[in-house]
């Protein structure tokens, strides 16, 4: 069953199937609610403000390029294309205006919503007008996130969400613990680009055996296959499936207010940062008429 309502000027849909709640809001096709038999999994703020105020992505639909590119520039058939940088000289999450602080036009489908974002030519320095959308559908106890996207020009389009999660109503997300289904993840730089891409044996980044988090983690693991990640808290369990090829763990050290430190972990499927720039990564060009299509699947069970 999808309700409609508002959150500030802008709409606010609940989708209430089986023991799932999910509610999005049409600002940047945010995930602003997930109750999982009654209890909330996802921090939030309770108005439009807070997430424009905000700089954590809180449960956002985020495009054109989900984390960094290097430079913030790339090159594509030839030509470079400059984009404005959003930390340091680089881009994160699409650049300044991003997707997440505009408004998305929804369609209430039989227990989904489907929110699409018009991205023009050469908004935030990307090439091609960009059809954007996301579709939240709920079925028992999984959400699903359908993305897609279609160009009139070859670009670059790698979305993700960016859905933080606390599984233990309000402690230390460093407590919970966490499986991730890669043997290799990518080494980063100081300002979180990629260098290479490093095996996790014998590394703190050795998640293939669930076991508590402890320390902080801004990094993105090479999935090995669909399922992504499970993470466990108490006797709640969320199990990530997806068919993009990483993931990006951020323990959320640096969450601002009201969100303390380590509250919460976000877990972003999404395609390896800076592919634009690393002919060694997963292509994430989108070729003019070419229909784009990814999905994820959170699965919540008791334990
Ligand atoms: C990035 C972090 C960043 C966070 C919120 C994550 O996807 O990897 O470095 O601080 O988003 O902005």
């Amino acid at each position: 069953m999808v309700t409609k309502s508002f959150f500030g000027t802008y709409e606010l849909y609940t989708i209430e199937a089986g023991e799932l709640s999910v509610s999005i809001t049409t600002l940047g096709a945010t995930v602003t609610g997930l109750r999982y038999r009654g209890k909330d999994c996802v921090p939030f703020y309770d108005s439009p403000e807070g997430y424009l105020g905000g700089t954590a992505y809180l449960g956002a639909a985020i495009g054109r390029y989900g984390n960094r590119i290097a430079g913030a520039r790339f090159s594509l058939n030839g030509k470079e294309y400059l984009l404005p940088a959003n930390e340091g000289a680089n881009q994160l999450h699409g650049g300044p205006d991003s997707y997440d602080r505009r408004p998305w036009t929804p369609e209430v489908l039989e227990d989904a919503v489907r929110f699409t974002l018009f991205s023009p030519d050469g908004d935030n320095g990307f090439p091609g007008n960009l059809t954007a959308a996301v579709t939240y559908s709920v079925q028992g106890s999984i959400l699903r996130l359908d993305f897609e996207g279609d160009s009139d020009a070859d670009t670059v389009y790698a979305p993700t969400s960016h859905m933080y999660f606390d599984l233990s109503g309000g402690e230390n997300c460093l407590a919970a613990s966490l499986c991730v289904n890669a043997s290799r993840y990518l080494e980063v730089d100081g300002a979180l680009i990629p260098t290479e891409v490093t095996p996790v044996e014998g590394t703190r980044f050795d998640f293939r055996a669930m076991r508590p988090i402890r320390e902080a983690y801004d990094h993105c693991f090479v999935l090995d296959g669909e399922t992504a990640c499970v993470l466990k808290d108490g006797n709640t369990q969320m199990t990530l499936t997806t068919d993009f090829p990483a993931l990006q763990v951020y323990t959320g050290e640096f969450l601002p207010e009201p969100f303390k430190a380590f509250g919460a972990v976000a877990l972003e499927p999404e395609a390896y940062p800076d592919s634009p720039n690393r002919p060694d990564f997963p292509d994430t060009t989108l070729r003019a008429g070419e229909h784009y299509h990814r999905w994820a699947e959170y699965r919540f069970e008791t334990v």
